[in-house]
């Protein structure tokens, strides 16, 4: 127990139980005892590692990308350069030393870092410090200034608040948690009433067997809607790499991690990372809903492969001595094979209609 269970416990005392989005909600931007407004989780010694911290060879690759996409897109000046959930800052400080070859672009561009975090925010501005630009930074993508823009995320739908609904024997029922008996422990239960099946997609709907669970995801769904109406209208690419899967699916991803090991979704919030599966056709849908087009899912092991990682690697290693050699090559394994990130990971871009399909996509 910590001071964020008693902060919920007493939410759920006061209000009866939270949506699992609620939960995640708190338990990962708490103001105070969030997770990543308290600390730096990333890396060997934190609690998990992303593809930036793995090799700066990724942000690299992204940064030779958004150079690429800026000049196919007509060069705009300017160009609104946005990512979204930064992290450390890793990914953009590689990316950037790496655009910086076109002057042009580093010209161009306006940037934006869109991080809820304050601790994290001084994280990427001390990153950000020996590139030539200094980002705005925002709460949320809506406060993104007019024009053409490239966004780029990594990570980010998967650290945003889910919700689940059940089936229950006489339709679905939110799943909430609540607390036990005893007060000292979270559980799960179903809401009282029935809840709004439409949010399962049809084919599940009704041949789902009871106890069965669907994820859903408004708050992705919500930024993927706004980003793809942004895109259509004022043209631009918004790339998003993340793991999770291509076709809807019955079954809970939410899951705990705490030093590199999974661990109780509903003990110490606050202090252990929540993640969950990204359902990538569930926001396919939206952006198209929106009047976007999506190129993709590509594995991340393809896109990277496509993009040259394997020549930056391998121009990497002629310079290395053994232990770098090594370090290169495990790096390279780890970002693209299937074991690895490779297939797991997708890379998704939103792309306004008639943008036709780079080589990068295909
Ligand atoms: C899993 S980390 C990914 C970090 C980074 N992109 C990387 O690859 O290392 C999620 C990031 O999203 C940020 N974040 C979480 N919820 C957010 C929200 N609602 N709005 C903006 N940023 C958010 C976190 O603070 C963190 O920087």
């Amino acid at each position: 127990m910590n001071a964020l269970f008693d902060i919920i416990k007493a939410e759920i005392e006061a209000d009866g139980p939270i949506t699992v989005a609620r939960y995640m909600e708190l338990a990962l931007a708490h103001p105070e005892h969030g997770y990543y407004q308290k600390q730096d989780p990333f890396g060997e010694d934190g609690d998990f590692v992303t593809a930036p911290e793995i090799s700066q060879m990724f942000g690299e690759i992204l940064g030779l990308w958004m150079a690429v996409v800026w000049q196919g897109m007509g060069e705009p000046d300017p160009l609104n350069l946005v990512e979204l959930g930064p992290g450390r800052g890793t990914l953009m400080a590689d990316a950037l030393r790496a655009a910086h070859a076109l002057e042009d672009f580093d010209d161009a561009v306006r940037m934006w870092m869109i991080e809820t975090s304050p601790a994290l925010r001084e994280k990427q501005k001390e990153m950000l410090k020996p590139a030539m630009l200094m980002p705005a930074w925002r709460d949320s993508f809506e406060e993104v200034g007019p024009g053409p823009l490239i966004v780029i995320a990594n990570e980010f739908f998967d650290a945003l608040p889910i919700q689940q609904i059940a089936r229950a024997d006489d339709g679905w029922r939110e799943r909430l948690i609540g607390m036990n008996d005893e007060g000292d422990k979270f559980e799960y239960t179903l809401s009282e009433d029935l809840a709004d099946s439409s949010v399962v997609p049809e084919e599940l709907r009704n041949s789902t067997p009871p106890g069965s669970i669907f994820e859903y995801q408004p708050a992705s769904q919500a930024i993927m809607r706004q980003i793809s109406e942004r895109v259509v209208k004022e043209g631009g690419v918004a790339l998003f790499i993340d793991y999770g899967h291509i076709e809807h699916g019955i079954g809970e991803t939410l899951q705990a991690v705490k030093d590199h090991k999974f661990t109780d979704v509903l003990k110490n919030p606050g202090d252990v990372d929540l993640t969950a599966h990204v359902d990538f056709l569930q926001l396919t849908k939206v952006a198209e809903e929106a009047g976007a087009t999506v190129l993709g899912p590509v594995p991340q092991g393809a896109f990277l492969e496509r993009l040259g990682l394997g020549q930056r690697a391998n121009a990497l290693m002629m310079n290395g001595n053994e232990d770098q050699v090594a370090e290169i090559d495990a790096a390279y394994k780890r970002l693209t094979d299937a074991e690895e990130m490779g297939t797991l990971f997708k890379v998704i871009a939103i792309v306004p209609p008639g943008f036709g399909v780079p080589p990068w996509a295909e």
